[in-house]
């Protein structure tokens, strides 16, 4: 492999990810939003984008032979109709820019590989989902990936091979959810949010970033489950975090017509789940460093 182009590459898992591909040598170009985030190193340097303006410094693709594509907005924030849309195009306007830029530059790409998100599934107590499901529900959520894996799809087209791995929930000492649920329980306010039955398909930061190189070293192609080999429901999840933070749980479960008021719709990402599948990437040699919710958060508290 050349160089690796990385889009979305400042947030949580790209910043795992770039450390990961200085650690084995592989050089980085990518692309941000911000030019306040913009680095100038021999093995690491950003460039500038505007996915919604279609802006892009085509000088990131110098030498460049594979795509990790990170880059969307967040999705837990209210979702107000400018939301949604944002929450959309800020992945589909992304995959389009590249796309786009690819096609008339006659670039010469190997591989595209693009975050997705289990959220694909639909919310359910009693299914294990694989990658061979096909989603028939609708909802936002749903709706959101569908368009985003449509959108990497037609790398095809240029006959680019596309990976697309629906990342599960990334539990890491930097931010996202799992600081979101030590702060309460560090000050005795944590509690489950709705039943504490739905389930966490969780995953470590590390095993999601190298996940990632794992399929790009070995040139995998197609659909992958982005979580850990040992679902939990959120119950389990939030009792563990607590013993590993020597914290008690000392409140009920907040009812989830609460967590609809304070939420609003976007109250179904904490109060429901899926019970997600890890074997399709097991199978295919992927090693995991954590295996169990325990030694994970014993590692990240
Ligand atoms: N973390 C999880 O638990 C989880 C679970 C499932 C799926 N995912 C998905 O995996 C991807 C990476 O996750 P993450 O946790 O690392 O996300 P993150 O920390 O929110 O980072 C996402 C990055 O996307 C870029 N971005 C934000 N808005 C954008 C826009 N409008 N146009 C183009 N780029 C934009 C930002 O980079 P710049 O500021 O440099 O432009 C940001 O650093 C996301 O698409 C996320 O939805 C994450």
């Amino acid at each position: 492999m050349k160089k690796l182009l990385i889009t979305g590459a400042t947030g949580l898992i790209g910043r795992r990810i770039v450390e990961l591909c200085l650690e084995e040598g592989i050089s980085v170009n990518y692309l941000t939003t911000d030019k306040s985030k913009i680095i100038t190193n021999s093995n690491n340097q950003g460039f500038y984008w505007k996915p919604s303006t279609g802006d892009i410094d085509k000088l990131c693709f110098e030498g460049v032979s594979v795509i990790i594509n990170l880059a969307g907005s967040a999705i837990a924030k209210r979702w107000t109709e400018a939301n949604k849309k944002e929450i959309v195009q800020s992945r589909t306007a992304s995959i389009e820019l590249l796309y786009n830029s690819i096609k008339d530059n006659n670039l010469l790409i190997d591989h595209f590989i693009s975050a997705s998100a289990i959220g694909y599934y639909p919310f359910s107590e009693t299914n294990f989902y694989d990658e061979d499901y096909k989603t028939e529900e609708k909802s936002f959520i749903i709706d959101v990936v569908k368009q985003w894996e449509e959108a990497s799809d037609k790398f095809q087209e240029l006959n680019i091979p596309v990976s697309k791995i629906r990342i599960g929930l990334v539990l890491s000492e930097k931010g996202g959810a799992l600081q979101q649920m030590v702060k309460p329980i560090n000050s005795f306010v944590g509690s489950c949010l709705g039943s504490g039955s739905q389930w966490q398909s969780w995953i470590h930061i590390d095993d999601i970033a190298r996940m990632f190189l794992f399929i790009l070293q070995n040139k995998l192609h197609g659909i992958f489950n982005g979580v850990a080999p040992n679902p939990v429901t959120q119950k389990v999840l939030i009792y563990k975090i607590a013993k590993t933070l020597h914290k008690p749980i000392i409140l009920p479960n907040v009812p989830e017509i609460i967590i609809q008021l304070i939420l609003g719709k976007m109250y179904v990402i904490v109060t429901r789940g899926q019970r997600v599948s890890s074997k399709k990437i097991e199978n295919l040699g992927f090693e995991y460093h954590f295996y169990l919710l325990q030694s994970a958060l014993q590692d990240l508290l």
